[in-house]
């Protein structure tokens, strides 16, 4: 299911889907056109990605920042969305192999139905399938953000390796989520003031908007972690420790444990799986310190600066609904 048509379920506002449906139609169909590679397994690995379905969150963030400006392109705010689904999808296959992931999208991965070499080599054809686009445009100013958003993931999934299978200090546990998703969400809204004509002023604001939604949306991804079903999620629950992560509501509630509960955690961190103690009690424990509420709560925090910023904007249709975007992802369940 798309946000758009989650916002045009949950939301008064019928107009948010109407904004951008059409656009995003668009953006499916280049992304469609834009995969297709004289090897027939990027063009499979895509169209697989493709129909499992997904939020298309930083498209529609890119279309409807976009839509904040009079001096829009609309293609150029089209091409752009295909860029960042490009992308996204480049970064979850190599985060599907790194991470041993099975599934994905409510489907098996990429890495569990072609192998671990052809997924690495199909993210990085899409990853250059980005560029590829991106530098149809001739804007210096673009290729930079892309690549410096891009090579920032990059070193937010060198960092989650470096950091794998031990606890973690909160500045770190932070800066991994601004690398590794606030900063693509924070290009997203660029690109949209980039495909708009917006001043530098305006673009900045616009980044600075995303970049808290970014954080926002990790947090609430790392509660959902412990929180949700697989059904509704998509992707196991459980995961992020299983494969060696502390995310925040375990981080904080490490930080009060008892030395048996430390222990338990420790146990399944260093037996990647959760035979000895079951997420069960993993569950308990985040309870007892109150890590799951801690978390959202920092989630809003960020939430609430992402509004006070967007509110700045004089209002319209693109404006609203971007304001109701934050609420989205903290009320969100997949
Ligand atoms: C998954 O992103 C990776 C994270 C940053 C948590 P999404 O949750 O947006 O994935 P899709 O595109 O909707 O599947
Ligand atoms: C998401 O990290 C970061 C990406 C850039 C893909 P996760 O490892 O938390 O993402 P999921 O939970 O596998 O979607
Ligand atoms: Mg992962
Ligand atoms: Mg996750």
């Amino acid at each position: 299911m798309s946000i758009t048509s989650h916002l045009s379920r949950t939301l008064t506002a019928k107009e948010i889907f109407d904004l951008v449906h059409q656009d995003l139609h668009r953006v499916e169909e280049e992304f469609r056109l834009e995969s297709v590679a004289s090897e027939e397994a990027v063009t499979r690995i895509a169209g697989h990605l493709q129909k499992s379905g997904g939020k298309r969150m930083r498209p529609t963030l890119v279309l409807l920042t976009s839509k904040l400006f009079a001096g829009r392109d609309p293609a150029t705010s089209v091409q752009l969305a295909a860029v960042v689904e490009l992308i996204h999808t480049a970064t979850l296959i190599h985060d599907d192999v790194i991470d041993e992931a099975e599934t994905r999208r409510g489907d098996s991965s990429t890495n569990a139905i072609w192998g671990n070499q052809t997924a690495v080599l199909a993210g990085d054809w899409l990853y250059m399938q980005a560029f590829q686009i991106a530098l149809r445009l001739r804007d210096f100013h673009l290729l930079d953000l892309l690549i410096s958003l891009t090579q920032r993931m990059v070193e937010g999934e060198l960092l989650q390796a470096r950091l794998i299978g031990r606890m973690v200090q909160r500045e770190e546990y932070l800066e991994l989520v601004d690398r590794k998703t606030a900063s693509l969400f924070s290009a997203c809204a660029r690109l949209g003031a980039i495909a708009g004509n917006a001043t530098e002023e305006e673009e900045n604001r616009l980044g600075h908007f995303a970049w808290n939604l970014g954080m926002a949306f990790q947090l609430i991804d790392d509660v959902l972690d412990f929180t949700a079903t697989e059904d509704v999620l998509g992707k196991p629950v459980g995961s992020d420790l299983r494969e060696g992560k502390i995310t925040l509501p375990l981080l904080v509630a490490m930080e009060q444990a008892s030395p048996t509960e430390r222990a338990d955690v420790d146990k399944v961190l260093a037996d990647r799986n959760y035979s000895a103690v079951p997420f069960k009690r993993i569950l308990e424990i985040i309870e007892a310190h109150g890590g799951i509420s801690y978390a959202r709560k920092t989630a809003e925090t960020y939430t609430g600066e992402a509004n006070l910023l967007i509110g700045q904007f004089p209002d319209s249709p693109a404006q609203r609904a971007l304001q109701s975007i934050p609420d989205f992802i903290v009320q969100r369940d997949f």
